[in-house]
This record gives C-alpha cells, sequence and structure tokens, in this order.
C-alpha cells in the first residue's frame, strides 16, 4: 500500500502546482474511485485508488525526456518576457517540464528537456564534467596556437572561475573567400555561461554560428529538425543514466 497526499499526487503527476490543484479539487473536477473529492489533504492508495481530473484518469508520477533540436530565437527557460520559450515547443499534457541546463537564445541543437530533476542536478553538476559538444562557425582562420591554447585550457574572464578547463578543438574545413571562416567542433567538459563564445574570444575570435550535437551520451539525430522533439529512446536514457 502507498499512501499519499491527493494534491501531492496530482502534482507529482505534472497537473499542476500544489495551488492550482487545490483550486481544481475545489471546483469538484477531482475524483478518486468516482467519488468527487473536494479536500486536498485526503490520503489515497496510490497503487490501487483510481484518482480521476476532468474525468480522465491521472498516472502516478512519471518522468518524461525529450531530445529538441532547439531553433535560435528560442530562451532556454520556463517562463520568458520576451521571446518564445523552449517549452513552447513542446506539447505535453505536464506542467513541470524543464530544459536541462541552457543553450543561448542564437545557439541551436539539443536540449534535453525533462521533469526529471534528479537527473537533471546530476548532469548539470560541475563536479560530473559531462562532455558537450559543439559544431561553430568561426570568422577568421584557427590557428595551431588556437587549438593547443584550447587544449591547455583558457582564461576567460577576470574572476577566479573564469578558466575553462583543457577542451578538444577540432577544425573541419576553412574557407578564405570571400570571407575567412572556420567550421570547427569543440568539446567541453563544463558548462559555463556563453562557455564557446568566451573561449574563442580569448583567442580572439568570434563565433558566428553555434549549435551542440552532444551531451554526455546524447547525440542530436541527423534526421531531428530544428523545432522537432521526439522521447528519449530506452536505450539513450539508459546510457544517459549510467554515463554520469
Ligand atoms: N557556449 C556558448 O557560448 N553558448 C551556448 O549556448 C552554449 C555554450
Amino acid at each position: 500500500m502507498s499512501q499519499i497526499r491527493l494534491d501531492k499526487y496530482l502534482a507529482d503527476a505534472g497537473i499542476g502546482t500544489r495551488s492550482e490543484i487545490k483550486s481544481y479539487i475545489k471546483k469538484g473536477v477531482v475524483s478518486v474511485n468516482d467519488i468527487t473529492i473536494k479536500k486536498p489533504d485526503i490520503k489515497i492508495d496510490s497503487e490501487t485508488d483510481t484518482v480521476q481530473f476532468q474525468n480522465r484518469i491521472v498516472q502516478a508520477s512519471s518522468y518524461e525526456y525529450y531530445i529538441l533540436n532547439k531553433p535560435a530565437g528560442y530562451v532556454s527557460a520556463t517562463k520568458d518576457n520576451t521571446a518564445p520559450t523552449v517549452l513552447s515547443l513542446i506539447k505535453s499534457s505536464r506542467k513541470d517540464l524543464f530544459p536541462v541546463g541552457r543553450l543561448d537564445k542564437d545557439t541551436e541543437g539539443l536540449l534535453l528537456i525533462t521533469n526529471d530533476g534528479t537527473l537533471s542536478h546530476r548532469l548539470l553538476s560541475p563536479k560530473r564534467h559531462v562532455d558537450k559538444t559543439y559544431y561553430a562557425i568561426i570568422e577568421g582562420i584557427i590557428s595551431n596556437e588556437d587549438i593547443s591554447a584550447f587544449e591547455n585550457g583558457l582564461i576567460i574572464g577576470d574572476e577566479d572561475l573564469n578558466i575553462a578547463m583543457p577542451a578538444k578543438l577540432s577544425v573541419l574545413k576553412t574557407e578564405h573567400f570571400p570571407k575567412e571562416l572556420s567550421y570547427i567542433e569543440v568539446t567541453i567538459h563544463e558548462g559555463k555561461f556563453h562557455q564557446v563564445k568566451r573561449m574563442f574570444k580569448a583567442v580572439n575570435k568570434k563565433v558566428i554560428y553555434l549549435q551542440r550535437i552532444s551531451f554526455g551520451t546524447l547525440v542530436l539525430p541527423k534526421d531531428l529538425a530544428s523545432g522537432s522533439y521526439r522521447e528519449l529512446t530506452d536505450t539513450e536514457l539508459a546510457s544517459l543514466k549510467n554515463c554520469c
């Protein structure tokens, strides 16, 4: 038997915040075993009782995991007053989803969206150094000295915490005309604010396009169009949970 307060059961299932749920219960749209309940604090048995919200059965807490190919122009936050958020791209009845970490508004690519706070905490922990790989287009030609500077770790600001750990920088191709451009991949092991852009700035270069292509064991699928998302496969989820 697993006893739990009705309002917590509904909150864990992503129906809304505790206060939203209290008002739903007061309105009489929640039932337990077909009996309308008007008290949020009654205890239910989450294994045997049938809870319904607006006549639909509410499953006990379940986590959701999505891989999103973030387009430019979307903010990696749950709310924003100036621009659409990445969550506006996800069609789910859950209200507790959030992006794991942040990509800048103009950065594209792989973003994990979930409601699993424990996994998110682990993946973002500064102690774990989860690898993140980015594809980028850089103004200028990347030199061997730049590659060594990335390999040795860079100072990317004035404060103590602004030393970026060694990172692997590979040049995929360069163009010299009409403009000098380098197409690169870089793998970093931290997630400092604007880290990739600041690392290139530290070697006097400018990032003009940035896309995350992997995060831990998760890889951005080639067939996932910009703005699209899908659930993680069981294998992707298991690897992510074990990797870091
Ligand atoms: N580094 C950046 O500079 N921006 C991002 O969005 C991610 C990493």
